[in-house]
């Protein structure tokens, strides 16, 4: 064994061997000690009761509770990832996982630092998001609150997300830790998890959003290996506490903390509660609305009786107020006011930009950009805004209505009710007013004899034919087929039929089965456009007539088939009511594109692939390990894990005839046992006038580089050679090489 696992704390060793885990209190560590000696000072003042009343929600806007006497406000908080919810003129922006397809570092920090502003405008204190859980299934029902499907490029998302709204003085809060990849059986599910995979996977995005200095962390729902991970010691006291010294206040997901379980997720390392109590196992509320902390709760009685100690409440509070202190909300923070106007011209650019740029060009045989000349046809209800009426419900709810029209986002606790709406047909309406074109539409999904009537009659005008569809999706349910609503793919069949260009758009929330037409010779060119916002229709006008050169890439693959897909939900699973459902992860670090690699399955689309409208070329690799002899190990909370130890630099050519913005992404290939063929460890967006050339360089840490040693609970250098590959995707790669270490 590795003398580092010897050094056990002593302090750990005794709360063991009194058969009581307690998690390390905030000590003030990664610049947190000043936020922490304040709260220190205003804690100490507080009585028990008063320290209780900072560890519930109470009051009817969600607000973590305030302490009056002492002048500390408390903490109003608001979902989700794509806007403020709940509250009247906020934006909608594109989803979050929109915002990770863009592959665009500033873009989405330009993302957070505009949601920031919005909620500290209304005296939002905590903004939630970003969601950092891991697309495992293809239908993961709230893929679109996160980063896709590859943990690399999640932390890195995450971080941005995190420093932009910090920036604001707004608190941000990372959730839904951990193991929450599937909304089947959310609450009654266990995620099993092996320890190396949680460290190499689903716990290393969680890993970056603390490094960014995120205020804090929402548990989620789910059990984890037979534990709920609001209740649970390792993932929370072990991982987070211990190993990433996270200093921040741990927040429970709305009635995630299960009757009986209050004195456990206290002692593990939670915070604070929102929602009362359910019962164990089950989706039903615990008879007698209950919250399981605040004054009078069970966390009181536990208090008293000295199941959870004094010193635990001390930290619970000084975690939450020093998270208040950190972020200068003692300090002028507006009060609340959820009508304040927040909205503003500059967001709508903004939402316009992201959304233009996070729409993957997935397949075009010369069809876009569309010329300005050109009429169009335009098909699919998702053009227009619902056909319903009453388009866009105004709060949380899977509201039939939301499923039809113009796709902004996902259903749940992140739907932002949008101030507006552009959709495809106004933004196609504008553009032909100012080009003197003409534009028809006909939206009706369900008459495909008329579609192929008007997509013949297209042809003979020598237009172009544009088809937009959607899939619906939302909190709480994952997609079990991945097919479009309203008869989508049949609609995009008929019109295919008769019109020898093609071109589909199609917004959903993730992966989509594209067997029916992507091979189609009439279907000559596809967008996935996912959520985009209120400016959904502006954005993909953008990108049809070529003002912006798509550069956004899939921040997950596309299946040919459903068996293709590593892991899918077991639909057919039922709460048994007693204990958990279990949910294995056997697939391991193979998540996404390293199953494909693994199992040499062709996707139809491969993570990070999307074309632009121009071309690049990739030349002149280089790979410059350190040439130092290294230590293998380096304990979980080492700062050794920043250190870069390898530095790669390409140069990039835009060959083509327009400028553009390339992608190029940087996979390792480890020599340790067991490690996928390759994973993410770097990525850029390069914008390059047409001829122009940059160097692109990627900084490799020795976190980037080692394997989790569950042994000795550290990371490791393995010893070996270490691959490098270049590409356009995770199956287009263009230039690779090699380094080894000297490691002792
Ligand atoms: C969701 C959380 C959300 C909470 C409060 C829950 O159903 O899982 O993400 O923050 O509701 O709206």
């Amino acid at each position: 064994m590795h003398i580092a696992a010897l050094l056990v704390p002593a302090v750990l060793c005794a709360n063991i061997a009194s058969g009581q885990y307690v998690i390390p209190a905030a000590d003030g560590s990664n610049g947190w000690a000043d936020a922490l000696a304040k709260a220190k000072t205003l804690v100490g003042q507080m009585t028990t009761e008063e320290k209780l009343n900072i560890t519930q929600q109470n009051s009817a806007f969600p607000r973590v509770g305030e302490v009056d006497r002492l002048g500390y406000t408390g903490l109003f908080y608001a979902d989700g990832s794509e806007g403020v919810r709940g509250a009247p003129f906020s934006s909608a922006f594109p989803m979050a996982l929109n915002g990770a397809a863009s592959f665009d570092r500033n873009l989405l920090y330009r993302r957070a630092v505009a949601i920031g502003e919005e909620a500290r405008a209304k005296g939002i204190n905590v903004q939630f998001g970003p969601g950092v859980n891991i697309l495992r299934t293809p239908g993961a029902g709230r893929a679109f609150e996160y980063q896709g499907a590859d943990p690399y490029l999640s932390g890195q998302t995450a971080a941005e997300h995190v420093k932009g709204v910090q920036s604001q003085g707004v608190m941000s809060m990372m959730r839904h830790y951990i193991g929450n990849e599937q909304e089947t059986g959310r609450r009654w599910t266990s995620s099993n998890i092996d320890d190396r995979t949680a460290h190499e996977v689903y716990l290393w995005p969680f890993q970056d959003a603390v490094q960014a200095g995120v205020a804090s962390t929402m548990c989620s729902y789910n059990g984890l290996n037979g534990t709920y991970a609001c209740a649970d010691n390792t993932s929370l006291g072990k991982w987070l506490h211990e190993e990433l010294k996270f200093q921040g206040w741990v927040l429970s997901d709305y009635g995630a903390v299960v009757a009986g379980q209050e004195a456990n997720a206290a002692n593990a390392g939670l915070d604070s509660v929102i929602g009362a109590a359910f019962t164990s196992y089950s989706d039903s509320p615990a008879p007698g609305f209950k919250y399981p902390f605040g004054p009078s709760s069970v966390l009181a009685s536990a208090i008293a009786n000295g199941t959870v100690s004094e010193a635990r409440l001390d930290d619970m509070a000084n975690r939450i107020v020093s998270a208040w202190y950190k972020l200068g909300q003692d300090n002028g923070f507006p009060a609340l006011n959820t009508s304040t106007n927040a909205l503003s011209q500059a967001h709508n650019d903004l939402i316009r930009e992201i959304g233009s740029k996070s729409i993957v060009l997935l397949k075009n045989n010369g069809t876009l950009p569309l010329a300005k000349n050109k009429s169009l046809y335009v098909f699919g209800q998702a053009a227009s805004v619902d056909l319903k009426g009453s388009p866009y419900p105004v709060s949380f709810g899977f509201a039939p209505d939301a499923d039809m029209g113009t796709f902004l986002g996902g259903q749940g606790s992140s739907y932002v009710s949008a101030p507006y709406v552009i959709t495809l047909l106004d933004a196609l309406a504008e553009q032909a007013r100012s080009q003197g074109t003409q534009v028809f539409g006909y939206t009706d999904n369900f008459n495909h004899t008329v579609q192929a009537t008007y997509a013949a009659a297209a042809i003979t005008a020598d237009a172009t034919c544009l088809v937009d569809v959607r899939q619906t999706c939302s909190e709480g349910y994952d997609r079990q087929n991945l097919t479009a609503s309203w008869e989508g793919d049949e609609t995009i069949v008929a019109v295919a039929s008769q019109c020898a260009n093609t071109a589909v758009i199609y917004s959903a929330c993730g992966p989509f089965n594209v067997t029916a037409w992507v091979d189609h010779p009439n279907v000559t060119a596809i967008l996935n456009a996912g959520g985009l916002g209120q400016e959904a229709g502006h954005s993909l006008v953008d990108v049809l007539y070529g003002v912006v050169n798509p550069s956004a890439r899939l921040p997950y693959s596309i299946a040919h088939d459903l068996g293709d897909y590593a892991a899918l939900p077991d639909f057919t699973i039922k709460a048994q009511n007693t204990s958990f459902v279990d949910v294995e992860y056997t697939e391991g670090l193979l998540v996404d594109y390293r199953w494909f690699d693994k199992n040499n399955i062709e996707p139809a689309f491969a993570f990070g692939f999307g074309l632009s409208y121009t071309t690049f070329d990739y030349s002149n690799l280089s790979v410059q390990p350190s040439t130092a002899t290294l230590d293998k190990f380096a304990a979980a909370n080492s700062t050794e894990l920043y250190d870069c130890l390898a530095l790669i630099t390409i140069d990039i050519t835009n060959s083509g005839t327009v400028a553009g913005s390339e992608v190029p992404q940087l996979y390792i290939g480890s020599p340790a046992d067991g490690a996928p063929v390759k994973v993410l460890r770097g990525f850029e967006t390069v914008g390059l006038d047409c001829k122009a050339k940059k160097t692109v360089s990627y900084n490799l840490t020795r976190r980037d580089l080692s394997f989790w040693d569950t042994y000795n609970g550290g990371w490791t250098l393995p010893s070996g050679e270490y691959k490098v590959y270049v590409g356009a995707s995770s199956r287009d790669i263009r230039e690779n090489g090699s380094f080894r270490f000297t490691l002792k």
